[in-house]
């Protein structure tokens, strides 16, 4: 019997797990940063550089897509798992910008079953998006309802999972280290996608397979010392009793089973990614935190219910800096969606919620909070399943009292006004989990973590 063999029928590790229950930006990487101290490994399971984890440590930012924020805690292992995307060009972009700046990046490793996102991936991105763009256009025009694009961040997510999905051609990164097997996969790949290319772009693709070879194995050359069986690598710490921590990426309403379809990404962003997009067994992730914001954002397209497009929604972009971390674009943003978080909260068997950036409410004389969706003149609290169900809702609002104080230096829960309390209060009451983690602003101090705070 191998170490390894026996190291995974032993001690059950005692995991957690950080998850987002709206369309992203929830502010995952605070809660990542809070709980990271007491895990011995961050681990991403799924999506690619579509994400952006903003983690503030020592008074610094870093701005993460790739690289599991674990990176920035000495000692500890950061892997990136066997569901995510890895575009290795961006990921050792990532690499150098962290270590110009100090960070010592020995402690990640990447899984050799993980896909990779290549050039070609990027281009039929932006081309389905196109031909999405002028295909709505037209529908529009002749009065039909059109799917519209996605808004995708162009960065090649789905045509990469697609590939992973359609098999042979699909490229992994233990391939980066086989020159024959890659240069096969890539020849495969240049037959099915160039007509493919060349149809929807109008012209010869600008692909060349020879330099694509020698910049792939270029990068395989470089990340080749973190490429390794990451599986057994995460059994091998479980057996030692170590806890690790999974990180998602993206928002639960964003995945492509269970979010807004098909206005959604390619990957399963909740807890459900987890088994899939490392080896590691639900059973031993114990806490699963389930991250919200106050209200409501989303970038791209597809329905957004409590969507404000006023001065209101305006001054809540402006005091939550609601621009994208990874494409700058500026967020659409409306009220908290209560159905929605329910929904995720169930989805993903959420035991404790962390609810940021409650101080953006501060100042407005009322807050309200959608409850149930009336469609076709009766009322639910159900989440439909797609996204031109969720279109045709209307909201039914509760209006709670709002709190014009700023709650930026509260520390303790007992310390926030009546108004955030009660917000608070109602989020708990309706969601049925506890809020384990109460955000008032960017630092590290400016959280309540309940048990510690109160
Ligand atoms: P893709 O993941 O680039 O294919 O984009 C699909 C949809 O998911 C688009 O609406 C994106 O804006 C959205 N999206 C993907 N990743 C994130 C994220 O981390 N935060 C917010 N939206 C995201």
């Amino acid at each position: 019997m191998t170490p390894s063999t026996r190291a995974t029928t032993s001690r059950p590790a005692n995991c957690s797990a950080v998850v987002g229950l709206q369309w992203g930006d929830e502010g995952k990487g605070k809660a990542v940063d809070l709980l990271a101290a007491r895990h011995d490994a961050v681990v991403r399971y799924n999506g690619g550089a579509n994400a952006g984890h903003s983690v503030v440590v020592g008074g610094t930012r870093y701005a993460l897509h790739l690289i599991p924020s674990g990176i920035l805690y000495p000692g500890k292992r950061a892997i990136i798992g066997n569901g995510v995307v890895v575009d290795p060009w961006k990921l050792i972009e990532e690499l150098d910008g962290l270590a110009s700046r100090g960070v010592d990046t020995r402690g990640l490793m990447i899984s050799d079953r993980a896909h990779v996102v290549l050039p070609y991936h990027k281009l039929e991105d932006g081309l389905r998006e196109d031909l999405l763009k002028g295909g709505a256009a037209k529908a529009h025009a002749e009065g039909v309802a059109g799917i519209s694009e996605i808004g995708t961040t162009r960065r090649g997510i789905g045509p990469a999972y697609a590939d992973k999905v359609q098999r042979a051609s699909g490229v992994r990164m233990g391939d980066l280290l086989r020159p024959g097997v890659l240069a096969e996969k890539l020849e495969l790949a240049m037959a099915i996608k160039r007509p493919l290319l060349r149809e929807l772009a109008g012209k010869q693709p600008d692909i060349d397979l020879p330099r694509l070879r020698e910049a792939c194995a270029q990068v395989g050359t470089r990340l080749g010392p973190m490429i390794t069986d990451t599986t057994y690598l995460l059994h091998d710490m479980l057996g030692e009793g170590r806890p690790i921590l999974f990180e998602g990426a993206n928002g639960t309403l964003l995945d492509v089973d269970h979010g807004t379809y098909p206005y959604v990404t390619a990957s399963n962003c909740g807890s459900a990614g987890i088994p899939s997009g490392t080896g590691v067994p639900m059973a031993n992730v114990l806490r699963i935190l389930g991250v919200m914001k106050a209200y409501s954002t989303r970038v791209g397209t597809g329905p957004l219910p409590t969507e404000l497009k006023d001065a209101t929604g305006d001054r809540i972009r402006e005091r939550g800096r609601e621009f994208g971390t990874t494409t700058g674009r500026p967020r659409r943003v409306g009220w908290l969606d209560l159905v929605a978080v329910r929904y995720s909260s169930m989805i993903n068997g959420v035991t404790g919620l962390a609810i940021t950036l409650l101080d953006v409410l501060a100042g407005f004389d009322e807050l309200r909070i959608c409850t149930a969706y009336k469609v076709n003149g009766s009322v639910t609290d159900r989440f439909p399943p797609d996204a031109i169900d969720l279109a045709a809702v209307e909201p039914v609002w509760t209006t709670l009292p709002g709190f014009g104080e700023e709650i930026g230096r509260c520390r303790r829960r007992q310390d926030l006004p009546d108004g955030a309390r009660r917000y608070v209060e109602f989020v708990e009451e309706r969601v049925g989990v506890p809020a384990d983690i109460i955000s008032v602003g960017p630092d590290r101090e400016q959280t309540m973590v309940r048990g510690e705070s109160e």
